[in-house]
């Protein structure tokens, strides 16, 4: 490991610091620990450069052995188990699948005339693509079926809020590797990804639940990427619909070209596209943060920004010019 190779690898976990202590205080205080420890930056760095994220080495920690209770703990395992965890870090992938995302998704969905065909591309387990089978309150007030998946937002901005789910009658999932919601295994993996702390229990529980609503009700999940499956994925959607393609928390795993070459795309094909990203990710929704995540997304319909919402759920603002955007 070269000195330059050490200390990008540690910046990537004290940038990470910042990011997770708000939610996750014990996740900021083990990315804290790796940074200084030249053991697990040393085990970091025989690793593919795109393996050695924050995200993939805690879950893949807590996915093997629970979550560490502390720096000391995590370098033990690291130390110990280094053979299992580097298998699990380079077979598995940061696929964290919110459906509490729906619930920013459900208000701009209501924008556009249905019965609609859904494509989701990044679907990892596919979780987001049942924004009508879920349950919502918004500020308290019910959307939507009762004995399901329940979603709390709280809005400010005026968010139209829809007296109903739409009608969707296809599920089209796109993933460089779909999760798949009944496979014990993948469930295992996707609860691991959802960080400790104080809505941790909630996540959980809401991962479950819609994990088992995807397992009864399968969408259909095309391998590959986003841009290659594409044709595919619209060559599956019957007559009659409006075609919504639609992503949330993806473009970052995007090159620059492949991402430019995605908006060209969404452009130019005659369906409604509706983005859930990180700021400045998209062109006009804001500045880029050097991580390309960040705290909050920006939620757009046809490339135009209507809405900012927490990337985990939970929370919607609508933007003051974001009204009237059902027209494209
Ligand atoms: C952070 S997850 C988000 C999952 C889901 N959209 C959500 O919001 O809950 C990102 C997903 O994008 C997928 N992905 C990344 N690059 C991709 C590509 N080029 N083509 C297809 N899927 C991709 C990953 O495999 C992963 O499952």
């Amino acid at each position: 490991m070269t000195e330059d190779e050490r200390d990008r690898i540690a910046g990537g976990y004290r940038a990470f610091v910042e990011e997770a202590a708000p939610t996750s205080p014990l996740y900021a205080r083990l990315a804290e620990e790796v940074a200084g420890s030249d053991d697990v930056l040393s085990f970091l760095a025989d690793l593919p450069v795109g393996k050695r994220q924050p995200n993939l080495l805690f879950a893949a920690l807590r996915y093997l052995h629970g979550t560490p209770a502390d720096g000391a703990q995590l370098r033990r395992l690291v130390a110990d188990d280094g053979e299992r965890l580097r298998a699990t870090m380079l077979a598995r992938a940061t696929q964290t699948n919110e459906p509490a995302r729906c619930g920013a998704l459900l208000p701009v969905l209501a924008l556009i005339e249905g019965p609609l065909a859904l494509i989701e591309v990044g679907s990892s387990a596919g979780l987001c693509l049942y924004p009508d089978r879920y349950g919502y309150a918004y500020d308290g007030v019910p959307v939507g079926p009762r004995d399901t998946v329940r979603i709390d937002v709280t809005t400010s901005g005026g968010v139209p809020v829809p007296g109903d789910v739409p009608a969707v009658v296809a599920r089209i999932g796109i993933d460089l590797n779909p999760l798949d919601p009944a496979d014990p295994d993948d469930r295992a993996w996707l609860r691991a990804l959802v960080w400790p702390g104080a809505n941790a229990g909630e996540r959980l529980r809401r991962l479950d639940a819609a994990a088992e609503v995807a397992a009864r009700e399968p969408a259909t999940a095309l391998t590959g990427d986003l841009l290659d499956r594409l044709p595919d994925a619209l060559a599956l959607v019957p007559p009659g619909c409006t075609v919504v393609v639609f992503h949330t928390a993806v473009l970052p795993y995007l090159r620059s070209e492949a991402r430019a070459a995605f908006v060209d795309r969404m452009r130019d094909l005659p369906v409604r596209w509706i983005a859930q990203e990180a700021p400045g990710v998209l062109p006009g929704t804001g500045e880029r943060r050097p991580s390309g995540w960040g705290t909050e997304f920006v939620v757009s319909l046809d490339g135009r920004p209507l809405a900012v919402s927490a990337p985990h759920g939970g929370r919607l603002e609508w933007l003051p010019d974001g009204l009237g955007a059902s027209g494209r």
